[in-house]
């Protein structure tokens, strides 16, 4: 007779379809040679400063303070590895965008990432990220173009939806999927976990094809 626990989904903390069994910080890589090639299947988190990135990746596994948040933008000044069920990682990247770092660190964020997005051959999914609430700005529209013209598997994630009345957020949404044709554009909230769901089943199916 099954657990009647396994009906609520209560040995499950996301409340998803994928159980995570273990979930561990791995490693920070501030250069090439730190990337961990291990042949593992990556999920990367893209996106502009203070967009949401850490605060997904946590949502998404249920763990509240594994990749660190920050109300200062420019947080994640590294690229962070996450070992999920010990079979794929969770890449959080650094944000881009954030006018008031340094010249010198801007450019070294585009270095870096640019390196790791045309370098990185065991990327399953690239999950770019644009604020709802916003027009997306010309540096997501960049790396949208470059998914698109480099055709990486991929979605976009639309954060911060909770902040918007469902009207507002389904005009944004509707002007995203205009300006952004070619991608999958999904809504997504960390405060209320909305669309946690819709987030996993594209992560499980790029881990399919791999
Ligand atoms: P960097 O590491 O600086 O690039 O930022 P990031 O993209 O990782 O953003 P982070 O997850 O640190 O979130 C930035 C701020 O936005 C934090 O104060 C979060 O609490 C807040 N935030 C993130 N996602 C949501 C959301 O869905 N809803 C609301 N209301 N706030 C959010
Ligand atoms: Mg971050």
């Amino acid at each position: 007779m099954p657990d009647v626990r396994a009906w609520y989904g209560l040995f499950d903390p996301t409340g998803t379809k994928m159980k995570i069994t273990s979930a561990e910080f791995v490693r920070s890589a501030f250069d090439r040679k730190h990337w961990i090639t291990d042949g593992r299947p990556e999920i990367a988190f893209l996106g502009r400063s203070n967009v949401g990135k850490s605060s997904l990746l946590n949502s998404l596994l249920g763990r509240r303070g594994l990749a660190r948040t920050s109300n200062t933008p420019g947080r994640t000044q590294s690229i962070n590895y996450f070992l999920i069920n010990d079979e794929f990682y969770f890449v959080d990247l650094p944000g881009y965008g954030y006018a008031k770092v340094s010249k010198s660190m801007r450019s070294e964020w585009g270095t870096m990432a640019r390196e790791y997005l045309s370098g990185q051959t065991a990327v399953a999914l690239m999950v770019q990220l644009v604020d709802s609430r916003h027009e997306p700005t010309e540096l997501d529209r960049q790396l949208n173009d470059w998914l698109i013209v480099n055709q990486r598997d991929h979605i976009v994630v639309a954060t911060k939806s909770d902040k918007l009345s469902s009207n507002m957020l389904t005009t944004q949404l509707a002007a995203k999927r205009k300006l952004l044709s070619e991608s999958k554009v999904l809504p997504f909230s960390s405060s209320n976990a909305k669309g946690r769901d819709e987030v996993w089943t594209e992560i499980e199916r790029a881990l399919k094809k791999t």
